[in-house]
């Protein structure tokens, strides 16, 4: 494999939450390909922080142990692991209390390299946390923090953690993670409207019909229940991976690929969103497997919560009230224990005014479908005559290209979001980061919408185990003469 790799500065990387369930599985594996790759530097420290008791021999064995489990193929051999943890150590830190911070200063101590901390915590220790930060000295003003989401869960809260945050870092140290900016596909995004210059002019409501947008996942709550319960599929995804899909697709230029030209343009699109009608909204709960209930039970049942009102499916349609998108309806939709594990966007193009083709009954629109997970890729379907004898007969085809058949994938070096975003922190790139307008601003818009619900004691349409969702999803499309693509893998 070519190896584009180009090593970053090094670092201090502290993980608040270093024992968690995120840091296990995402971020410490995420580092250690980082560290084969190449692009770790011999000298960079990784210190675990959390509440356990535990010294750093036994951290590194944690870390190993989560390495096997979730370390991915790509993870290289047992020497190299070996030195990948001779890098990282653990300091047993009270959020809430004193315990550990003097270790933490002592250890954080003159040095002069990137400071990151990344609070993989409960947001309710975020603020503690970066209290503590300054009051023990680190929070100067080259510290970085990585703060996941959920971010806040409603515009009052959201505003409040913004608000604590910047007490003490300014909004150029803050990275606002949605994992999603750093799957590989979503930043193709940009590139193909971007660096083309087929798709942009057409890209309007003048051409453009419709787009879709849908993030179907197989797995149901599993054992996030108390968390998912309160929170629900608007929350989860929408408020924050499927608005930043959104936007992405629907913003206009930035001048340049740049943290807040880039942003800029983002928080524009999500501005000028409207407010779906209540009836353009719909929400739906997964039953449990037939014949499977014990092992795969529905939705209530996993949530241990038997007259939940909160969705696990949703599906909804929006417009952008601006030149570009104006009367173009945005279909969204985003269920848990669905047919397939699939996210993609599509751009369906308008009808021919005028077919020429005395034969050609059918209706032939171009789509662009393009593919964030799984078998990542872009399809075009043109239309074109069927190959034979017989008259113009016309025939819709894909023009296809699965990356992983289009690039060779021995020569593509696969890096997952949390690792692309981890050295983007490093670099010190705030581009694939969401900043605290933005998410401001997708709750301003979320709200009103969970408000309504409340409000009319709305409860959920209950789904099929491995389905679509809810009948009236289709229902939301089909009244408009339109039709959701199908969810496969
Ligand atoms: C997380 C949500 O942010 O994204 C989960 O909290 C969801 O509920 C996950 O399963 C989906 O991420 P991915 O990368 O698997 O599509």
């Amino acid at each position: 494999m070519v190896s584009r790799v180009i090593p970053v500065d090094t670092f201090d990387l502290v993980i608040f939450g270093g024992t968690g369930d995120l840091a296990r599985r995402k971020i410490l594996p995420g580092l250690f390909r980082r560290f084969c790759a190449g692009q770790m530097p011999a000298d960079a420290r990784i210190i675990g922080a959390a509440r356990s008791e535990m010294d750093s021999a036994g951290y590194r064995d944690m870390v190993r142990a989560a390495i096997a489990e979730f370390g991915g193929e790509q993870a290289c051999d047992d020497a190299t692991l070996g030195r990948f943890l001779e890098q990282l150590s653990y300091i047993a830190i009270d959020a809430r209390g004193d315990g550990g911070w003097a270790e933490l200063q002592e250890a954080m101590k003159g040095t002069d390299r990137v400071e990151a901390y990344y609070f993989s915590v409960a947001p309710a220790l975020f603020g503690d946390i970066a209290e503590r930060l300054q009051k023990w000295g680190m929070a100067d003003a080259g510290a970085r923090i990585v703060v996941e989401k959920p971010f806040g869960r409603d515009l009052e809260t959201a505003r409040a953690l913004n608000k604590t945050l910047a007490t003490y870092f300014n909004e150029d140290q803050i990275y606002r993670i949605d994992h999603y900016l750093g799957k590989e596909t979503v930043q193709n995004l940009m590139a193909v409207r971007f660096g083309n210059m087929l798709f942009e002019p057409l890209w309007n409501s003048q051409y453009v019909d419709h787009i879709q947008i849908t993030v179907a996942e197989t797995v149901g709550v599993g054992g996030r229940g108390e968390y998912y319960d309160k929170s629900g599929a608007m929350r989860d995804m929408v408020q924050n991976h499927l608005m930043q899909l959104l936007c992405l697709i629907a913003m206009e230029p930035p001048a340049r690929f740049a943290p807040d030209a880039v942003r800029d343009e983002k928080l524009k699109v999500i501005r000028a969103l409207d407010q779906p009608e209540p009836h353009h909204v719909v929400r739906g709960q997964y039953q449990a497997e037939p014949m499977n209930e014990a092992e795969n039970p529905g939705y209530r049942t996993a949530v241990e919560n038997a007259r939940s009102r909160t969705e696990s499916f949703i599906a909804l349609r929006t417009e952008i009230s601006n030149w570009r998108w104006a009367g173009t309806p945005f279909y969204l939709r985003t269920g848990k224990r669905m047919s397939a594990r699939s996210s993609e966007i599509t751009v369906v193009f308008k009808d021919t005014p005028h077919s020429i083709f005395e034969e050609d009954a059918g209706r032939h629109r171009n789509v662009l479908s393009i593919r964030l997970q799984p078998n990542e890729g872009i399809t075009l379907g043109v239309t074109i005559k069927e190959p034979g004898p017989g008259g113009m007969r016309l025939i819709d085809v894909p023009l296809d290209m699965t990356f992983a058949e289009a690039l060779n994938p021995e020569e593509v070096e696969q890096v997952d979001a949390y690792e692309r975003l981890i050295m983007d922190v490093i670099r010190g790139n705030q581009t694939l980061f969401m900043r605290g307008d933005e998410v401001e601003a997708a709750w301003a818009w979320t709200d009103p919408i969970i408000e309504g619900w409340e409000a009319r004691n709305d409860v959920p349409k209950p789904y099929d185990f491995g389905s679509a969702g809810p009948t009236d999803a289709d229902q939301l499309l089909r009244r408009e003469g339109r039709a959701w693509r199908e969810v496969t893998t």
